[in-house]
């Protein structure tokens, strides 16, 4: 993909990215940097400012000499944390590890930083402490990183799609269904929840007389409403924010998290399982390609396998084993599991990992799970146990997609509702698409945050994503 790297201003012509000038930047240039200060050095004859707009890993290194204008007044408000304007001529840089600085013309001051509170200091902080300043800490290597490649990942997804004729659809927020029939749903109400409206008996609220005339949540999942889409435009996709109250305080659970899900009709399990497989590929291959600083800094400062699972990850095919085979490999296992197993349990994360990290070494797709342990939509195996289900399970996270092909028989889907326990009737218009032109039909769901922990090695979930929501946090 081309980037341009500059940004149109008029007032400004010469505004320049950082990115673009340590990129494409010649001695000579007459240029204008905006951005905030990382450290400053004053010497005797210069000032030496580090300067970060954002844009790049690294900064620019600024050279001021004493004689600029105004320089003693204004040298004094700079500090770590400050916001500045640069106007000056690149000059090639002396110094070792960058091929260009630039050689400040005039300079002046937007914000100044109180170096006795600003809190971001020149030294590494703990990302438990970068969480409480969620509003700077977008202002540090690490997270500038993983913004930069949370960003470059979201730009490949919907490239990856975009290329392959899928249409995005806008799948709601505020739903009446839940899609995993986990029941674990928070509520969106209209209700002073002092006063709601009771029953006549006054035992419970009466959700008849909220807002939408029925009890309504936050979506744990767009699928079912990209099924209907599918069933109208054959291969769509959602990429959005969705929803869980469980109460897991883990490093790879998030209460608001964003997914994306495919879904494609005349699709069968197996081509379900290669378009999960080439679509983290190609998001692999891309980020590397956009953002091989900050991937290269996470190798170096993070996690020291990040490169090399990204390599592998493009080179290799995946692993695959179904739901029985896998849990004939753990009994094998020479490892104590905390939560024992057999057939019939769902995988824990221990086992989803020893089976990605130790065993094959490489993301894993297990496929036909027991149906008495998935999601009501799930289409039945001839076996009438199992049913046609795919996780894709990564190593050091674990699962990372959880797909299926659908239940695309009326008559199954209908017994599948009535046996897991829900009532059918507000699925109403979710049978109706197997009634009307049904067609076999798949999609996956990838747990975003999952997979920029997966690809930068950062281990908590709650630090790939800028406004964390998790339980007790909520701050920003
Ligand atoms: O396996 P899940 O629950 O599947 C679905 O929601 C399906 N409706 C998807 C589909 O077939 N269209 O969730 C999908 C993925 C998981 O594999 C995981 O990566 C992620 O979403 N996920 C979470 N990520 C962060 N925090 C949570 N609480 C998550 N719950 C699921
Ligand atoms: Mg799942």
């Amino acid at each position: 993909m081309q980037l341009i790297e500059t940004l149109p201003d008029s007032a400004m012509p010469t505004t320049r990215r950082i990115l673009d000038l340590l990129r494409h930047g010649q001695p000579n240039e007459t240029v204008t940097v905006k951005g905030w200060v990382r450290t400053k050095r004053e010497q005797k004859e210069f000032s030496f400012v580090e300067v970060n707009d954002g844009s790049s890993l690294a900064g620019l290194q600024v050279v001021i000499p004493r004689d600029v204008a105004g320089y003693a007044d204004t040298i004094k408000r700079i500090s770590t944390g400050a916001s500045i304007e640069v106007n000056g001529t690149l000059v090639e840089s002396p110094a070792k590890g960058q091929r260009i600085e630039l050689k400040a013309e005039a300079f002046q001051v937007f914000g100044e930083a109180d170096p006795e509170t600003y809190p971001l200091q020149k030294k590494r902080h703990s990302f438990e402490f970068l969480r409480d300043i969620a509003h700077l800490r977008a202002r540090t290597n690490t997270l500038g990183a993983v913004f930069r490649v949370r960003n470059a990942a979201s730009a490949a997804i919907h490239q990856f799609f975009q290329e392959r004729g899928f249409l995005w659809v806008h799948t709601p927020i505020i739903s009446a269904s839940d899609c995993e029939g986990a029941g674990e749903m928070f509520t969106v109400t209209g209700f002073d929840l002092n006063q709601p409206a009771l029953t006549e008996d006054k035992k419970r609220v009466d959700f008849s007389q909220d807002f939408f005339g029925k009890q309504a949540f936050l979506s744990v999942s767009g699928q079912l409403e990209a099924e209907i889409m599918a069933m109208a435009f054959s291969n769509v996709y959602t990429f959005g924010p969705t929803f869980r109250a469980e109460n897991s305080n883990t490093s790879r659970h998030l209460a608001e998290f964003w997914m994306v899900e495919p879904e494609m009709a005349f699709c069968d399990l197996l081509g379900d399982m290669e378009l999960a497989e080439a679509f983290l590929k190609h998001i692999f291959r891309s980020v590397l390609e956009t953002c091989p600083e900050d991937m290269e800094f996470f190798n170096q400062r993070i996690e020291p396998s990040v490169l090399a699972t990204a390599s592998n990850i493009i080179d290799n095919e995946f692993a695959r084993v179904t739901y029985t085979e896998a849990i004939a490999l753990l009994e094998k296992a020479d490892k104590t599991f905390e939560f024992p197993v057999k057939w019939g349990v769902d995988l824990q994360s221990e086992h989803e990992r020893y089976l990605a990290e130790d065993l094959f070494k490489k993301p894993t797709i297990v496929t036909d799970y027991p149906a008495q342990i998935k999601a009501f939509y799930m289409r039945l195996n001839d076996d009438e146990k199992t049913v046609a289900a795919m996780d894709v399970l990564a190593p050091k996270i674990g699962e990372i997609i959880g797909g299926s092909q659908r239940e695309e028989r009326l008559d199954v889907l209908e017994n599948r509702i009535q046996q897991v326990g829900l009532d059918p009737a507000p699925y109403w218009w979710y049978l109706d698409l197997r009634r009307y032109g049904t067609v076999p039909h798949a999609g996956f769901g990838l747990g975003f945050e999952r997979l920029v922990q997966f690809m930068t090695g950062m281990s908590n979930i709650r630090d790939v994503i800028p406004f964390p929501r998790a339980p007790q946090e909520i701050e920003f």
